[in-house]
């Protein structure tokens, strides 16, 4: 495979100065800056965001000619009267380009008869019957449940178990105080970035990556460093000689049964990661949804377990394959980072909801389930069997993973995948475009196929039919 030597996008393949445009607009629409109100001179604006002073003076002009602000002679840029009501994002090119936003999400929402976008449990894997029993048995327990809030935090009992859990398996030594239940991995994601990223921060991503972290670091302005993971993990002396160059924040990574490509990165390298994040300076962000999944050996320890200088921060999810519907993950990390993301939690919800973490609470330590996690490996290895039977009639090319829910697949050149995209939901089938998974929106060539969502008999159906449409086609 070619290694591409990984460059900031931010300066490269967007204007600069349209990204100071947004800064100040998405201020402005915050009401950060009111109506009449004097803007950051050039001069001050320019410093604080480390930029040139004709960026700043070109992203003032356009603000200037879309009447977001007015200009007093001799004086500077005051915000337009007005401005924050008139916007309109789906007809302002620049803002509707800079609208937040899920790519992943978009294509989830295609309807389609095989779905294999979806990297979720199919729910007919899930075992309804007993999980009802500890429905009613949560309600004996605790029969308030219904009338109470966990606390942004979590709830207490949950986090205490949980850490049991977590020094049982992985050696973790956490108080539950380090602990936060979150409504899933993909609030954890946002919070992290909304309280540790500024704009302008370097942050490296592995590339590929989990599409909507690319969209969350994005959306808060980072310099996004792409970092390849390739079968055997990272090139650690490129990521020494980027954090060395960027310096950047904090390096996001899922480097356990990776999404989309399936690769795990080894032991030896966690070690060494952990220490170079402590060299410098630079937090890990460890993103641990799949590790259950797992249809040969156990996956290494998570790099939380060689952390001892707290430059690790945890996040587990429980959402994928336990239940979807409860939503359950958590956030491990060290006190000083705990307290900045506990307040900015409390900006966006009372905790997640209680009765949902009692019930995991029951449900996941409960003896059934850990039984009932063996069952679903053996399934969703026989899953990932059946698809790449289905496809070894063509010459894609993927390696095949040893956990997880996707396969990460190369097409041949012949085959554009946009247009593959296209056709695909034309006739009710979705996949994930590789582009969207890659922070240099390139990787034109690849598709993440999840096998995790459909039955056996969909799976063929639903690959019989891509690989017609690839034939028809191109
Ligand atoms: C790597 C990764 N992180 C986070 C998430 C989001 O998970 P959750 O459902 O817990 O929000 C996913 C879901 O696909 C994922 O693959």
């Amino acid at each position: 495979m070619k290694r591409i030597e990984a460059e900031p996008i931010f300066a490269q393949s967007e204007k600069l100065f349209e990204r100071v445009y947004d800064y100040v607009l998405e201020r402005i629409k915050r009401g950060e800056w009111q109506e009449h109100e004097k803007l950051p001179s050039v001069r001050v604006l320019a410093k604080e965001l480390s930029v040139n002073r004709l960026t700043v003076l070109k992203s003032y002009q356009l603000l200037k000619q879309q009447q977001h602000v007015y200009v007093k002679d001799k004086s500077g840029y005051y915000v337009q009267p007005g401005g924050r009501m008139t916007i309109d994002s789906t007809h302002d090119p620049v803002l509707s380009a800079y609208v937040q936003k899920s790519h992943l999400s978009e294509i989830h929402q295609v309807q389609a008869a095989f779905q294999f976008s979806i990297a979720l449990l199919d729910p007919n894997l899930l075992p309804n019957l007993y999980f009802s029993e500890y429905v009613k048995k949560v309600f004996d327990l605790y029969p308030k449940v219904l009338g109470t809030y966990s606390g942004t935090q979590g709830d207490a009992e949950l986090r205490e178990a949980l850490c049991d859990y977590f020094s049982k398996q992985h050696q973790f030594y956490l108080s539950r105080d380090e602990l936060m239940i979150t409504t899933g991995s993909q609030q954890a994601i946002d919070l992290v970035a909304k309280v540790l990223v500024k704009p302008r921060d370097a942050v490296l991503l592995e590339r590929p990556t989990y599409s909507p972290a690319i969209d969350v670091f994005s959306r808060q302005g980072a310099r996004i460093i792409p970092v390849e993971i390739h079968p055997c993990g990272y090139d650690l002396e490129q990521v020494e000689r980027l954090m060395q160059t960027h310096k950047p924040r904090l390096f996001y990574m899922n480097p356990t049964f990776h999404n989309p490509t399936g690769y795990t990165v080894p032991a030896e390298q966690r070690k060494r990661l952990v220490e170079l994040a402590e060299k410098y300076h630079c937090l890990l962000v460890e993103d641990d949804p799949y590790r259950d999944i797992y249809f040969e050996e156990e996956p290494p320890q998570p790099l939380f377990s060689y952390d001892t200088a707290g430059c690790v921060i945890y996040i587990r999810s429980f959402s994928k394959y336990i239940a979807p519907g409860l939503g359950i993950a958590c956030i491990a990390c060290r006190p000083y980072y705990m307290k900045a993301l506990l307040a900015a939690k409390s900006l966006s919800d009372s905790g997640a909801p209680l009765l949902n973490q009692k019930i995991f609470l029951h449900y996941f330590f409960s003896e059934r389930m850990q039984q009932h996690l063996g069952k679903l490996r053996t399934a969703l290895a026989i899953r990932k069997e059946v698809m790449e039977e289905a496809l070894s009639v063509t010459d894609w090319k993927w390696i095949s993973p040893t956990g997880g829910f996707n396969l990460w697949i190369s097409l041949p050149e012949t085959i554009p995948m946009d247009h593959l995209l296209a056709k695909s939901i034309e006739h009710s089938l979705t996949f994930v475009p590789g582009s969207i998974c890659d922070p240099l929106r390139e990787k034109q060539s690849w598709i993440r196929l999840s096998y995790s969502y459909m039955n056996e008999q969909q799976l063929r159906a639903g690959i019989s039919q891509l690989v017609n449409l690839s034939r028809l086609y191109f």
